[in-house]
């Protein structure tokens, strides 16, 4: 009997550091990020953001910046011909402002989530570039000083050649060009905006990152205005951060980009086991301790954060369970990891 006070001691001091009673006190991964001058989010569904009291409250817990998952594409803001819906867009915008969270824009010029009115459109290359100039100028325009960073170009890198992707709405109607008139247009719109290149599998080295490489190193030396890179780091379970990593970071830096893990989950088979979990939470932990020591590595968000919300299960057969926390909103292994590299983390500013 005597004992039992000590062993529950001892048990909740283990929980306590192992990163359990940051979630449970309500002081979350947030704080330990602000500490570092760090960012860590999540991107945010619109339907359990308006329906569900346990989405918002985790969010503004956890983290101080966020991303919407499609509200900001083009099928989100701009459905109809002449006719934006603003009204998912403006309620994250208003909720980051109102706990105090950074908000990304993603994302302004990519080849899927177009409305059928755009590519089902007979659009000549004065028309497409007038049609790209005032949608970037009006949801730029309308966040100016509001939303920090915005991808503006994702995914323009074809996966096999390492070139411009051909088959693309705004390459087919504008060809080349369109990648630095986006940027030019989002920063004519708000020139204090850090505008973005964002991209899937270029984080190592490859024929992919050489390509992402090459075109960020063009963009840079005909002045356009691109400030950073974003890493999505959709990664299959069982992920490792290698050297590789770190010189294609290194490379990226040398050209005066900064950096942000965009998009992060770690997928796994459904149901895990403890070791799919733990192998997970290696991967996040692993990630997280990499950009944080990168100087340049200024966020890494995760692309949603609860089980129950996640575009895995309908994107990877099989696979799920990519994010930090479980179906009931607690807090996994890989959460536990993140609190890990915060606190071991040194202060970055
Ligand atoms: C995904 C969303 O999560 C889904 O809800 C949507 O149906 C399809 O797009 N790379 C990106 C993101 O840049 O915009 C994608 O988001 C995931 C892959």
């Amino acid at each position: 009997m005597r004992t039992r006070p000590l062993l529950l001691l001892v048990l909740c001091g283990g929980l306590w550091l192992n990163g359990y009673a940051v979630a449970a006190q309500g002081r979350g991964l947030r704080d330990l990020a602000d500490k570092r001058g760090f960012y860590v989010g999540a991107a945010v569904a619109m339907r359990p953001f308006r329906t569900e009291a346990p989405y918002q409250e985790t969010l503004k817990r956890e983290f101080n910046i966020i991303v919407g998952e499609n509200a900001f594409k083009w099928t989100g803001i701009h459905p109809n011909k002449g006719g934006y819906y603003f009204a998912d867009a403006d309620a994250l915008v208003a909720f980051a402002a109102a706990n105090r969270m950074k908000i990304r824009g993603h994302t302004l010029v990519w080849h899927k989530q177009l409305p059928r009115w755009v590519t089902g459109g007979s659009f000549t290359r004065e028309e497409a570039v007038n049609l790209l100039r005032d949608h970037i100028n009006t949801v730029v325009g309308r966040y100016k000083g509001k939303v920090i960073a915005w991808d503006v170009v994702n995914e323009a890198i074809d996966d096999e050649t390492g070139g411009l992707r051909t088959s693309s709405f705004w390459y087919e109607k504008i060809g080349p060009d369109y990648i630095r008139m986006a940027f030019e247009f989002a920063h004519q719109a708000d020139p204090a905006a850090k505008l973005y290149y964002n991209d899937y599998e270029a984080e190592d080295m490859g024929r992919k990152s050489d390509g992402v490489y090459r075109l960020l190193k063009e963009l840079k030396a005909a002045g356009v205005p691109v400030d950073g890179v974003g890493w999505q780091m959709h990664v299959p379970n069982g992920f490792h951060i290698t050297e590789a990593h770190r010189r294609n970071a290194a490379r990226l830096a040398a050209l005066g980009l900064e950096m942000t893990i965009t998009e992060l989950d770690v997928r796994t088979r459904v149901p895990a086991s403890a070791a799919d979990l733990q192998a997970q939470a290696t991967a996040y932990r692993e990630i997280l301790g990499f950009c944080l020591s990168q100087p340049n590595c200024k966020a890494l968000l995760a692309w949603g954060f609860t089980d129950k919300y996640s575009w895995i299960p309908g994107w990877y057969a099989g696979l799920g369970d990519a994010l930090l926390f479980d179906k009931d909103y607690q807090p996994k292994p890989a959460y536990r990891a993140l609190v890990e590299a915060l606190r071991s983390a040194s202060r970055r500013k």
